[in-house]
């Protein structure tokens, strides 16, 4: 099935979408501005085995699109991006990375790229070398990326808890961690912390294992991850795990996690609503990256990470009491106040 790129972007309110493709290096890829009315955009580079072009180019639709999202409800001044590359073989990547760095940099600070899948300081650095307008991953940088969001995470988790239980009660709650990275690690440390019971999975055993030594997580299968029970679900890995037939293996009160796009469609989110689950939109608790990002490359200052997810907490308290006074899906609720508030900017 093929992609009718400028309905999906008049529908979806695209400013623009660029296909790359460099001769020299072999990259092909995708770039995309959903909205820069309020300031730049900012979106993470993911660099991933895509089924065809249509799989990219919808990825990137929907990640740029919740980078707009994340920084409405935050208030930056700030919008949205993304840029997808495809990999496959015979791509001389560092001469890619460095590519896509001139093609950034000839775009003069409409776009700031970061991190993401596949992207990290290695091939940020490959960037760095030919734009300023990229996630710098050296001590001159916004540094502690991963940090912010596992903190952003972990409060939006405390807010859950008191939506659910009318106080934070990290000692009585059971967490299910899927996915121990850069943001999971950080977000089962907190948790393990604060008394919470920690069950973690990944697919690289060391890293269970370093969560059980470190700070006693309980170890827990990969595949068992989707239907333990317990209080709080936490997706850290890939977006898209909650679709039509997992969410029916949840045993959870609550999900909240790092990953991007964790409902597969909205109407999981609903589904999750008429069960009694209270999801904590990702587009809210996965926002700290991109709000110690901007603010770094806008106003020139490192946000510390515990005013991040502060501020993360309260904007997801706010959602969660519109949720809860107008019973409908949280998830809806913020797609709409983001929404809203794109909308009112356009009209400015
Ligand atoms: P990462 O690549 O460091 O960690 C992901 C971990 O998940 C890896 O350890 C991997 O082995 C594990 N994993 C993959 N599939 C799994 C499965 N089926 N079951 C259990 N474990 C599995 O990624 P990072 O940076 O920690 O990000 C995690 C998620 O949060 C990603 O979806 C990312 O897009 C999202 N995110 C990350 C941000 C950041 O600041 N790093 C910001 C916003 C979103």
């Amino acid at each position: 099935m093929s992609v009718h790129i400028l309905d999906a972007m008049a529908r979806e309110g695209f400013e623009e979408v660029v296909a790359l493709h460099d001769r020299r290096s072999g990259l092909r890829g995708f770039l995309g501005i959903h909205d820069s009315v309020r300031g730049p955009a900012f979106g993470g580079i993911r660099r991933w085995t895509y089924r065809d072009e249509r799989e990219a180019l919808l990825d990137l639709l929907r990640l740029a699109r919740a980078m707009t999202r994340k920084a409405a409800l935050l208030d930056l001044p700030a919008g949205g991006g993304k840029i997808v590359l495809v990999e496959r073989d015979g791509i001389d990547w560092p001469a890619a990375y460095r590519y896509l760095g001139s093609h950034l940099e000839g775009m003069g600070g409409r776009f700031f790229a970061g991190p993401d899948l596949a992207t990290g300081p290695e091939e940020l650095a490959e960037v760095a070398r030919a734009t300023r307008y990229v996630t710098d991953p050296s001590d001159a940088g916004p540094g502690e990326l991963a940090e912010s969001t596992a903190e952003g995470v972990f409060r939006g988790m405390a807010a859950a808890l008191r939506a659910l239980d009318g106080e934070e009660s990290f000692e009585r709650a059971t967490v299910v961690v899927q996915g121990l990275g850069a943001v999971g690690m950080g977000v089962a440390r907190r948790l393990a912390q604060r008394g919470a019971r920690v069950l973690a999975a990944d697919l690289e055993s060391e890293r269970v294992e370093l969560a059980e030594r470190e700070f006693g997580a309980v170890p827990l299968e990969a595949g068992h991850a989707l239907g333990t029970p317990c209080d709080i679900f936490a997706p850290c890995a890939l977006g898209g795990h909650l679709h039509d037939l997992t969410v029916q293996r949840l045993r959870c009160r609550a999900v909240v996690g790092a990953a991007n796009n964790v409902l597969a469609r909205p109407l999981v989110g609903d589904r999750l609503h008429a069960r009694g689950v209270l999801y904590a939109p990702d587009f809210i608790v996965n926002s700290g990256a991109l709000v110690r990002g901007s603010i770094f490359h806008l106003e020139g200052r490192r946000e510390p990470v515990g005013a991040i997810g502060a501020r993360i907490e309260a904007v997801l308290e706010a959602v969660l009491a519109r949720a809860k006074e107008e019973d409908a899906p949280p998830a809806r609720v913020a797609a709409t106040l983001a929404d809203d508030r794109i909308d009112a900017w356009r009209a400015l």
